[in-house]
């Protein structure tokens, strides 16, 4: 049996259970359903990616953010690759936060905590369960954690022994962090936190941990966040939240009612407890001042929720060849009312959440980029911003004006 270098942290079977047996959206159509258990119990076993304790630290932290102490950059690729997960990979991720916290803390004046979309952003919510192909159909692209991006059958197929893979390249960016002096232990002004969206229950369930004299937490990511498309409370992955001593985030787009939001906030947020819960507003810059009685309603429940800005998921739209895209001037405008909309119902927007990679890619529109197939454009999910591209988004989010920092 392997040793937890944290102590405390066994897989919480209770909790593991409970949340499987809840219905679920988005998870994949495995052929062979015989092959999980052992990839469960592998998972089970494995030693925690991140601990109890650094967990909590983020939590503390993200309370002082709602407090106005610090502002925070979230940021890396749509869909993770396995395969990039190396030091090198990790080093260029690394500096890409950086250069982006630079830039807000420059614009805020406030120490920025920093949170990469990686060690685990490896699984994506389709909208589609199958893509017609010429001569027939295949089962979608979930990411690598459950199949590959290739347009034939044997790829596409989702695979269990993925989500082993899956861990270890988790671990690969995890340990990479930790020798750049940016992992656990790091300084707090140095630390880099990991996150992504816990979507595969295969993946995640295991990974829950009891901690010995505290409560439980999911110890593969630092900060797990809920999709737009998971969010239903009453289903798998908002029970799963509900459950963590993490702090959790979750996305809310333009067809969020008030209902639904305040129903989160006392799903996740029953204690009213800062830090706990982030909502992350994604309504595109056309529809982002529809923001506007959510936060209301928030606040009138009293949920110090923290606010941020993802100003990429509501503004994808298709170039004339059908290349997804994302205008740059859409991104910026989506920052800059996002920013005046929390401001103007007493509330600040405490940071970015973006899609970005450090490599000179052209899969977004603006600063002297255009979207074409070819060997700029990678991204196997969504267009994600070049460094240039996201460096000039992060200039757009500012402080409201009058805020003291
Ligand atoms: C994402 O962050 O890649 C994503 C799918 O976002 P959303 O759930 O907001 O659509
Ligand atoms: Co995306």
């Amino acid at each position: 049996m392997p040793r937890h270098p944290f102590p405390g942290a066994g897989h919480d079977p209770l909790i593991a259970s409970m949340v499987a047996g809840l219905p679920a959206r988005q998870q994949p159509r495995w052929p062979d359903r015989s092959l999980l258990p052992p990839v469960h119990d592998r998972l089970a076993l494995e030693p925690p990616l991140v601990s109890y304790a650094s967990v909590r630290e983020l939590h503390g932290l993200l309370a002082r953010a709602a407090e106005g102490e610090f502002c925070l950059i979230q940021a890396g690729d749509c869909v993770e690759l396995t395969t990039e997960c190396a030091p090198r990979d990790v080093a260029r991720k690394v500096e890409m936060l950086d250069v982006l916290g630079d830039v807000m803390r420059t614009g805020s004046g406030l120490p920025v905590v920093r949170v990469g979309r990686m060690a685990g952003q490896f699984a994506k919510p389709r909208s589609d369960d199958w893509e017609n192909v010429p001569g027939g159909r295949l089962p979608v692209f979930r990411g690598p954690l459950v199949n590959g991006p290739d347009a034939c059958a044997e790829d596409r197929t989702p695979d269990p022994s993925r989500v082993v893979s899956g861990l270890e390249a988790a671990r690969c960016a995890v340990t990479a962090l930790d020798r750049l002096g940016r992992g656990e232990g790091a300084a707090p002004e140095d630390r880099v936190w990991i996150s992504h969206e816990a979507l595969l229950l295969d993946y995640e369930l295991p990974q829950v941990r009891r901690h010995t004299d505290s409560g439980s937490y999911l110890a593969s990511t630092h900060w797990p966040w809920i999709g737009e498309r998971t969010r239903q409370t009453g289903f798998a992955h908002v029970r799963l939240m509900a459950e963590l001593d993490n702090p959790v985030a979750c996305k809310i787009g333009p067809e969020a009612t008030v209902d639904e939001v305040l129903d989160l906030c006392s799903v996740l947020d029953p204690h009213r407890t800062p830090g706990r819960l982030t909502l992350i507003a994604r309504f595109g810059a056309h529809r982002i001042t529809e923001l506007a009685p959510l936060v209301r309603a928030v606040r009138q429940a009293g949920h110090p929720v923290l606010w941020m800005c993802d100003p990429m998921h509501g503004n994808t739209v298709k170039t004339p060849d059908g290349l997804k895209t994302r205008r740059l001037d859409a991104i910026m405008s989506e920052i800059r009312q996002c920013v005046d909309v929390l401001a103007d119902n007493a509330q600040r927007c405490a940071g970015l959440h973006l899609e970005a990679s450090p490599d000179d890619i052209s899969e977004c529109e603006g600063a002297g980029r255009s979207p074409a197939r070819g060997p700029g454009y990678r991204s196997l999910c969504d267009p994600r911003l070049s460094l240039v591209q996201a460096v000039a988004a992060a200039a757009h989010w500012r402080l409201p004006v009058g805020a003291v920092a």
